[in-house]
Order: C-alpha cells, then structure tokens, then sequence
C-alpha cells in the first residue's frame, strides 16, 4: 500500500540520484544501509501531496524537500533505536546494533547533515519560511524524545502531558512535512495552518497505532521488537490509560511490573491490558485524533476531489500492520 502512494515514484528516482561517499565505510555504509531497508516513506509523501493539493505543477520542486525531511527522519530513527536500547528496525538489525552506539551517533549526525544539504535545494523564494519551520520542528523532535525519556523514569504521566509528548516526538514531522509541501506551491497562510494542523492530529493517530502494534503487533510486518516499549517502562497510550483504571491490587502489580526484569514482564503487563480493555480505549483515542485530522482537511478551501489521496493516506495509517 505505502509503497503505490501517490507520487512516490518520483521521490524513488530522485533519491537513487542522492549519492554518498564511500569512505570512511563506517560513516556512510549505516546511512546507506538504513535508507536502503526504506520503510514506508509517508512523509516525503506528504510533501509532495502537500504541494500537490495546490499546485501540481510544481511537485518536482518539492522533491528536495521531501528528502531533507525523510533524512531527518532516519537521523531520528537511528538515534532514537540507541535511546530506547532497540535490537531490530524494518526488519533488520538497527544500525548501533549491526556496527556499535558511536557509529550509530556519528553517521546520524552526518545524516541530519545531509539533511540540510537537501534543504539547500529547495525554491530560493521559499527557503527562508522552509528553513524557520524545519528548525522549529527539529526542535520539537528533540524536546519530545526527551519527554519520551523523562517518562520512562516516571510512575505516572497524565494523557495531557502523554499526547503533547507523542505531538511533539512524533506529529509535528507530519505537519511540517505537509506544510513545507503547501509553501512550495505558494498556499495561503489559512490552508498551510490547517494543513499543518491535519497532519499534527493525523500524527497524533499514528504514534498512537505505533503504541498499539507495539503490543499487538505482527513482529513480521511491523519490523520492531515486539514489547519494547513494555521492556523500557515506555508511558504509551496504553499504560496510561491502564494507571488510570487499576484496582488497588493492581496498581501494586503494575508498580512491582516497572522494576521487574524479567521477559516475563511483556506477558504481565499485557495480561493486564486485557484484563481492562485498554486496546479498545486506545483505539477510540486513535479514532478520535483521525476525526479532528479530517475535520481539518474538510475546511482547506480547495476541491474537494483534490483531497482524495490524503483522506485515503489517512485511512490507510489508522488501520496499518507495518
Ligand atoms: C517510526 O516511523 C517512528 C515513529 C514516529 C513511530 P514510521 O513508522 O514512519 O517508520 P518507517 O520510516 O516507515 O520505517
Ligand atoms: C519515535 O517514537 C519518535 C522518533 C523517532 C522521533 P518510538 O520510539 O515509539 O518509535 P519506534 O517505535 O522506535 O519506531
Ligand atoms: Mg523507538
Ligand atoms: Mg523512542
Ligand atoms: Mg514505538
């Protein structure tokens, strides 16, 4: 499905264009080999729909841009994979794994450098709106993923503060992606916040089906450990509605879950879930992110037919095994 979105062919043939050194092997092969295991590419995806909404004709001029934020994202990912201890990414070994936490540090650095080699690129009368929202929403990345953190070493996180970290670790990307999309075809200030404000809500949606398939996942299609987050104390979607429903015994079970060490801890916890019906809840939350998502794109006054490719993107994410 992720692989026929629209107009990711031509994102295909320009980043087979992109080339890397070769030497020093260790710097360049991991950034090599983690574009190479690819994974879905929504968000050069959505800068290029994000152009496409208002003006088709200028889709090749998004390409660079839609690189710069598919890089950082696999910047993200490799740094994110030394963070949360993970062994395995889109299937395959993560890159501190396969070489060591220095390599993976160093060629995700160089990566995000690359990143902005690609921003260069982009429209010379855009590149300074492009730049600020880029930099603000790195920014944010970085102050979710620290959140992230922080919330590992916490008993209790509220689903306020819960939703702003997912917002700012994982949707804002989504709505810079769509809204760097939307400056480069010249949209108005109205139809790129609401742009913006649909990707936002739709990423809200998506990190909370990554919470889901993190538990109830197929490790074949999904690619990542199953019960990672679980293994890592991680305040998902999932354990915080489930803090918020125990019974006094147990809360004492999920208080002595959080320093147990043992595999055991996955079949615990998610004996738990069941026992609440968390899945369920998280669901309604995911749908109730995807309505506001729609409800945002319904006011961008443009034809509607026009929308058509981002309503079906937002269907397929909600309901995604990948
Ligand atoms: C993974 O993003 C990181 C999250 C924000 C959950 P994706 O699920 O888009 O990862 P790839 O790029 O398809 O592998
Ligand atoms: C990812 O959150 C957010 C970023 C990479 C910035 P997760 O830690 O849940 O993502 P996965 O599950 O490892 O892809
Ligand atoms: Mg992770
Ligand atoms: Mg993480
Ligand atoms: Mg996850």
């Amino acid at each position: 499905m992720f692989q026929e979105l629209v107009h990711a062919k031509d994102f295909k043939t320009y980043l087979d264009q992109v080339d890397f050194p070769t030497y020093p092997a260790n710097l360049y092969d991991p950034i090599r080999y983690i574009l190479s295991l690819a994974g879905k590419r929504i968000r050069p995806s959505l800068v290029a729909m994000g152009t496409a909404l208002f003006d088709e004709t200028k889709i090749a001029s998004s390409l660079p841009a839609a690189t710069a934020i598919e890089y950082f994202h696999n910047f993200s990912l490799i740094h994110d994979d030394i963070m949360d201890k993970a062994p395995l990414r889109r299937g395959k070994p993560t890159v501190h794994q396969k070489w060591n936490d220095s390599v993976a540090i160093l060629s995700g650095d160089a990566l995000l450098v690359k990143a902005y080699e690609e921003l260069a690129k982009c429209p010379v009368e855009n590149m300074v709106a492009l730049l600020r929202l880029f930099n603000k929403t790195a920014l944010e990345v970085c102050e979710g993923q620290q959140l992230d953190m922080d919330f590992e070493d916490r008993e209790w996180v509220s689903e306020t503060e819960y939703i702003e970290m997912i917002r700012l670790k994982t949707s804002v990307l989504l709505g810079c992606a769509l809204q760097m999309g939307a400056i480069i075809a010249q949209a108005n200030n109205e139809a790129q916040t609401l742009l913006y404000e649909f990707g936002v809500n739709l990423g809200i949606a998506f990190q909370l089906q990554d919470d889901l398939l993190d538990v109830y996942g197929n490790p074949e299609t999904f690619g990542k450990q199953i019960g990672g987050d679980i293994l890592s104390n991680k305040k998902t979607i999932l354990f915080v509605k489930l803090k918020e429903l125990v019974n006094d015994e147990d809360a004492l079970l999920l208080e002595q879950l959080l320093v147990d060490g043992s595999e055991d801890k996955i079949r615990k916890m998610k004996a738990l879930y069941t026992k609440y019906d968390i899945e369920t809840l998280a669901v309604l939350q995911k749908e109730k992110f995807t309505a506001i998502a729609y409800e945002k794109l319904a006011h961008i006054a443009v034809a509607q037919d026009k929308k058509a490719a981002l309503y079906g993107l937002a269907d397929a994410l909600m309901h995604r095994v990948q």
